[in-house]
This record gives structure tokens, sequence and C-alpha cells, in this order.
């Protein structure tokens, strides 16, 4: 089983890669941590060549080999902050960019199992909206939905970790990530 955690903050280290790091501690397996924020990324130019000649993505930077990976892995956890109720700028890019998979191999990350973490600030609102973007990605891949967990960060990197609830739902999502592997994969 290989797990991929992906962080959308612009902050690695920040409160969204915590909880996306808690969930990913919970998975036996193989397992990869990438911090978009540490990366060079650009959005899709919707120049369409990958629709016209089915290729790979033609922009040479960071998101290639994420692209990658998404096809390579079993399961997926995409994190964000949540921005003006909505992903961060980094987690777009890749979201967007992944337009790519779709015209070069259609269905190539279908039956792949997804989850979604998000941050949102001390009394804060949106998460949930931001939890459906990532859901309506996962249905435009085809990908199964293993569940969400929204925490309370803000500002103040770590502030997460005192979110004892969503520690624990991340790690029961972990659980459930690897159940949806193994039902998707049998047969
Ligand atoms: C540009 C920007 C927009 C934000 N918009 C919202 C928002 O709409 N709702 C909310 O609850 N928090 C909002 N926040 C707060 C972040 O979602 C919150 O601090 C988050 O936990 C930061 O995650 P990080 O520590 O991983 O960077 C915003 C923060 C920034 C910088």
């Amino acid at each position: 089983m290989y797990v991929i955690g992906i962080s959308g903050s612009p902050r690695k280290e920040g409160n969204t890669s915590i909880l996306v790091k808690e969930t990913l501690k919970s998975i036996k397996g193989e397992k990869r941590f990438i911090p978009l924020g540490d990366l060079n990324i650009n959005p899709c130019k919707s120049c369409d060549r990958c629709w016209k000649e089915k290729i790979e993505c033609v922009i040479k930077d960071d998101i290639r080999w994420i692209l990658r990976e998404l096809k390579r892995c079993d399961a997926m956890i995409l994190g964000s902050p949540c921005y003006f109720k909505s992903v961060s700028a980094q987690l777009k890019m890749l979201l967007d960019r992944s337009v790519s998979l779709y015209s070069e191999k259609k269905g190539c990350l279908t039956n792949k199992v997804g989850a979604a973490i998000v941050t949102q600030d001390v009394g804060g609102w949106g998460g949930a909206l931001v939890v459906q973007t990532i859901r309506d990605f996962y249905d435009t891949h085809r990908i199964v939905y293993a569940g969400s967990v929204v925490g309370v960060g803000g500002e103040k990197i770590g502030h997460v970790k005192k979110d004892k609830p969503a520690f624990e739902r991340a790690r029961k999502l972990a659980g459930r990530i690897m159940e949806l592997v193994k039902l998707t994969k049998r047969g």
C-alpha cells in the first residue's frame, strides 16, 4: 500500500501539514509527505496540449512528478488551509493541472482512494466548502472518497495540536483509507 499526503499550505510546517502528517502516521505501508509550499509549481495555462496530443502536462515544474506520484499511489490525502472558503492557490494549481491526467489516460486515477484534510481559523468558517472542492476533484477522477477532517488551525503554527478531536478523527480516517484500499484492490 502506497499512500501520499499532500499539504497545500504555503507554510510547510503549518497546521495543515501537521494534520496531514498525523493521518499518514497511522497508515501502515509505504508513505510520502509532499508539502507544496516548498516547491516550484505553476498554474494550468489552458494551452490544451494535453487534451489535443494526449500527453503529460508540458509545464516542466514540480507538479509533473507529483502527478506521476498520484498515478503510482493507492491513496492520496489532500490537505489545504481554508482560504476565503476555498482551497489554497497551491493546492488549486495541482487540482487544475491534474486535467492533464484526465486527458493523457482517462480514468488513470479511477478507484484510488482519496481523503481531505482542512484547517481553518479559530472561530473560523468555510472548511466544509474546502472539503467539498477536494471531494469534487475526487468525483471527477472517479476516486473513492474516504472522508475528511476539518481541524482548528489559525495563524499560530502548531495550534491544531490542541484540537484533540481532529487528531482522533485523523487517526480514524487513516484506518478507513487502509480499509478502502484493501477493498478496491481486491479482485
Ligand atoms: C489568505 C487567507 C485566507 C483565509 N481565509 C480563511 C477563511 O475563509 N476561513 C477561515 O476559517 N480561516 C481562514 N484563514 C485562516 C487559515 O485557514 C488558518 O489559519 C489555517 O489553519 C492555516 O493553515 P496553515 O497553518 O497550514 O498555513 C485564512 C488565512 C489566509 C492566510
